[in-house]
């Protein structure tokens, strides 16, 4: 006998669109306006003003710091660069041509291997986790990238932020104020973005009390997608595909016709332009104002004005990816570190989520509507 299940009373909501699945007091959005405020503060404020380690304690601590909270926070943050020997060894064996992302998971999974279990119920044992993963995850990112091509790691620079030590161990050599000020910027803009994909991943495998690095490495796995954090660098791709400002309008007039996404537009919150691409469009300018354009910025902005015609009436703008990967390409980092700086930014918003879960958890167990086949009779292999 087989019973096909109807659903009756169908209230699904897909990608759970609207549906709050926390209370949280660490960033706000208002879409419709264009607002993002990270504990109270707009983010143009931050942009401006803060610097990324600053940031990273208003997200983990609910307030700014004083200069001494700062100060002691920042020597915590340089002295958990260390990252284990072992752990560079096994980034140095994972195949060169993997992708990053990959790379910065098995990062997270061997760095709980070797560090002393985490009480994740206990705030203290928390307080300790956040510094070393906030400051492990560019040594990993760059550590990767250098090992891959068959050259040596970069030691850490004990004096430099780190934005300026990631550029710095990425490269090797050290890189002008401008460039290292554009990246934090960028850091700050990325830090945290409300109940988005990779958050509310991290938030689901916290629930379930597991260690700090499997939350960061789920949370990953969820920001390289290309609807997610993996967007920035389709971007690129899309602008080298596109190939002058010229070939614009009518590379949109088929991609829409084919009814294929435009990477770098849209936002599920966003109905106008995401505050932080405003943000970053400012440093871009700036930046190419100093160092030279490049034939992508003029494509991109052509696109953007494009799209706006063709697409602003329903809502879709430029999001933050469409002007970050312009800029860190601009820096000379390859495209596929383009995400896991995204990562770098966002583990400190994945970190905030992680303790205000864990303050009052409760384990993430959904329901779901059953659309298959009940009471199906089992039939002998030999007989289907
Ligand atoms: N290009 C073309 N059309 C688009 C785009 C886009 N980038 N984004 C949305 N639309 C269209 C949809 O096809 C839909 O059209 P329809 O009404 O004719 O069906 C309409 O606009 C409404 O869009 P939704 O699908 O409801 O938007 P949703 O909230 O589901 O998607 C998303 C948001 C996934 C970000 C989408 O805009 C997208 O795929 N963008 C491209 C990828 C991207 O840039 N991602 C980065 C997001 S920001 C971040 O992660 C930091």
């Amino acid at each position: 006998m087989r019973i096909k299940v109807t659903v009756k009373d169908n209230n699904l909501v897909p990608g759970l669109a609207g549906i709050p699945a926390a209370e949280s007091a660490i960033s706000y959005i208002d879409g419709q306006v264009g607002v993002l405020e990270y504990r109270g503060l707009p983010i143009e404020v931050l942009a401006e003003k803060s610097t990324f380690e600053e940031v990273c304690w208003l997200l983990l601590y609910g307030k700014l710091p004083t200069q001494a909270e700062l100060d002691t926070f920042k020597q915590q943050l340089v002295e958990q660069r260390a990252v284990p020997q072992k752990v560079f060894d096994l980034l140095a064996a994972l195949p060169a041509d993997g992708h990053p992302m990959a790379a910065l998971s098995i990062g997270y999974n061997a760095l709980g291997m070797t560090s002393a279990p985490c009480n994740v119920l206990d705030s203290a044992a928390r307080q300790l986790a956040y510094a070393q993963l906030i400051a492990s995850t560019p040594v990993l990112i760059a550590a990767h990238s250098r090992l891959r091509q068959g050259k040596k790691v970069v030691p850490t620079d004990p004096k430099l932020d780190i934005a300026a030590d990631f550029l710095w161990m990425l490269n090797g050599e050290k890189p002008a104020d401008l460039v290292a000020r554009v990246l934090d910027v960028a850091l700050i803009l990325h830090a945290d973005h409300t109940m988005n994909a990779s958050t509310f991943t991290g938030r689901v495998v916290a629930s379930t009390e597991a260690d700090p690095y499997a939350v960061c490495a789920a949370a990953v796995g969820s920001l390289s997608g290309p609807l997610h954090g993996g967007a920035n660098e389709r971007v690129l791709q899309q602008l080298e595909k596109i190939g002058s400002a010229a070939a614009v309008p009518a590379w949109l007039d088929k991609q829409l016709a084919d009814k294929g996404k435009i990477m770098g537009f849209g936002h599920r919150v966003y109905k106008t332009k995401d505050p932080r691409a405003t943000c970053i469009q400012g440093l871009v300018r700036e930046m190419f104002a100093q160092h030279g354009t490049t034939p992508i910025y003029d494509t991109a902005l052509k696109l953007e004005e494009c799209v706006l015609e063709r697409l602003g009436d329903k809502g879709i703008h430029p999001n933050v990816d469409f002007f970050s990967g312009i800029v860190y390409q601009k820096m000379g980092i390859p495209t596929d570190v383009f995400t896991p700086i995204f990562a770098i930014a966002r583990v400190a918003g994945w970190l905030a989520h992680w303790d205000e879960q864990m303050q009052d958890n409760r384990l993430f167990r959904p329901s779901q509507i059953f659309v298959g086949l009940r009471g199906v009779t089992y039939t002998p292999i030999a007989e289907r």
